[in-house]
C-alpha cells in the first residue's frame, strides 16, 4: 500500500500576548508530528482537549502552514511552495464538529453545495446543480431538499450536508474534525455508516478526529494517540484496543466502556490536571500524571517513538522494559494490577 499522506516532523506554535506587562508566550500545540496514512484507510487521531488534534487537521488541510517539518500529500512537497496550491488543496477537506456552526443559515442547500465548484471550477451551471442533486442522494438526503435552508434540517442531516459539501470537489482525503460528537448517539451510528459506506465507494481516505474511544473502534484502521501537542503511541486499532503500550493509552482505555461487562476493567485513575502548554513537563510530557513513571529517566529526558511489536510508542518505561509492554488494559493483566490506582 502506498501512503498518500505522510509528515515528517510536523509541528506548529502560537505566539500568544498574556497582558501588558508579560512576554508573550509559546504555546507548543503540535510537536514533532510523523505519521503516515495509507490510501483508502482511516487513521483515527485521539487525545484530550487541547493536546492538538484540531491544529494538525489545519495543518493538514492547509489552512494554516506549519511552522516546521514536511507534510506530502499524494506525493507531493506541501511544504516546499508550489505553483499550484489551490489544485493541491481541493484534494484534502474538512468536515466540523459542528453542523449548526459550519453552514450559511442565508444560503439554501443547493448553493451552499454548488459554491466550491463556482469558485473553482468552469462547470456551467445545469450541470453544478445536477451533481449537488446527486449528491444529495448519495448522502441519505432527497432531491427536494435542494432549494431548502440549513435551519429546516436536523443536526445530522446537516452534518450530512457538510459532508456532501465537501465532496463536491472531490477530494482524495476527508479531515474529519469530532464529526459526530455534537450528535444523538442514535444519530452517531448512522453518519459513521454513511462515511463508511462513502469511503468504500470513493475510495477515500480518512483523518478521523476524535475523544471518543468507542467511536474510534469503529472507525479506524491506525490510532495516533496524542498528548499535549505529541503523539505518544501510533498503532493499528487492534493493536491498541488489545495491548496498548503507552501508560496514557492505558488510562484512556480504562475509561472507556466495554462491550462485556464480565471483563470490566478498574479505572486507571490519572493523578493531578493536564498541564497547561504553555508550561509543558520536561522529558516526557505525561511523567507528572504517570503511574509508573521513574523520574531519573522521565523527568530529564524525552522518549522517542520506538517500534515494540506492531506498535510506535514513546515511553522509557516499555523501551526499558520496566513496564509490561504486552498487557491487556482490559484482560485485567497481574503485573498492570499492582501498579493500578483504585
Ligand atoms: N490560534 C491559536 N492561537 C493560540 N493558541 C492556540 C491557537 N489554536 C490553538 N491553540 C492552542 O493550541 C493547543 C491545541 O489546540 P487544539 O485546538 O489543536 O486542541 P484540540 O486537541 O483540538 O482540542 P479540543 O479537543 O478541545 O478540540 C491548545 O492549548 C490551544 O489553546
Ligand atoms: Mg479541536
Amino acid at each position: 500500500m502506498t501512503a498518500i499522506l505522510e509528515a515528517t516532523d510536523l509541528a506548529r506554535h502560537y505566539e500568544v500576548g498574556r497582558g501588558a506587562f508579560r512576554k508573550p508566550a509559546t504555546v507548543k500545540a503540535l510537536a514533532n508530528a510523523s505519521f503516515s496514512v495509507e490510501a483508502g484507510t482511516t487513521l483515527a487521531v485521539v487525545g484530550e482537549s487541547g493536546c492538538g488534534k484540531s491544529t494538525l487537521a489545519r495543518l493538514l488541510t492547509m489552512i494554516e502552514e506549519p511552522s516546521a517539518g514536511r507534510l506530502i500529500i499524494d506525493g507531493e512537497d506541501v511544504t516546499a511552495g508550489r505553483s499550484d496550491p489551490a489544485a493541491l488543496r481541493r484534494k484534502v477537506q474538512i468536515v466540523f464538529q459542528n453542523p449548526y456552526g459550519s453552514l450559511n443559515p442565508r444560503q439554501k442547500i443547493g448553493t451552499i453545495l454548488e459554491e466550491p465548484l463556482e469558485i473553482n471550477t468552469n462547470i456551467p451551471a445545469a450541470e453544478r446543480r445536477q451533481r449537488a442533486l446527486d449528491m444529495l442522494t448519495r448522502v441519505g438526503l432527497r432531491p427536494e431538499h435542494y432549494g431548502r435552508y440549513p435551519h429546516m434540517f436536523s443536526g445530522g442531516q446537516r452534518q450530512r450536508i457538510a459532508i456532501a459539501r465537501a465532496l463536491m470537489m472531490e477530494p482524495k482525503i476527508l479531515v474529519l474534525d469530532e464529526p459526530v460528537s455534537a450528535l444523538d448517539v442514535s444519530i452517531q451510528a448512522q453518519i459513521l455508516n454513511l462515511l463508511s459506506d462513502l469511503q468504500e465507494d470513493l475510495g477515500l481516505t480518512y483523518i478521523f478526529i476524535s475523544h471518543n474511544l468507542s467511536v474510534v473502534r469503529f472507525v479506524a484502521d491506525k490510532v495516533m494517540v496524542m498528548y499535549l501537542g505529541r503523539a505518544v503511541e501510533i498503532a493499528p486499532v487492534e493493536a491498541i484496543f488489545e495491548m496498548p503500550q503507552h501508560p496514557y493509552t492505558r488510562a484512556l482505555l480504562s475509561a472507556t466502556p466495554v462491550p462485556e461487562p464480565a471483563r470490566a476493567q478498574t479505572r486507571i485513575k490519572l493523578k493531578g490536571e493536564l498541564p497547561s502548554p504553555f508550561n509543558p513537563p520536561s522529558g516526557c510530557p505525561f511523567h507528572p500524571r504517570c503511574p509508573h513513571v521513574r523520574p531519573e529517566i522521565c523527568v530529564p529526558v524525552r522518549p522517542e517513538l520506538v517500534q515494540a511489536g506492531p506498535t510506535l510508542v514513546a515511553c522509557h518505561g516499555i523501551e526499558q522494559g520496566w513496564i509490561p509492554g504486552a498487557a491487556t488494559v482490559n484482560g485485567a493483566t497481574p503485573e498492570l494490577g499492582a501498579e493500578r490506582l483504585a
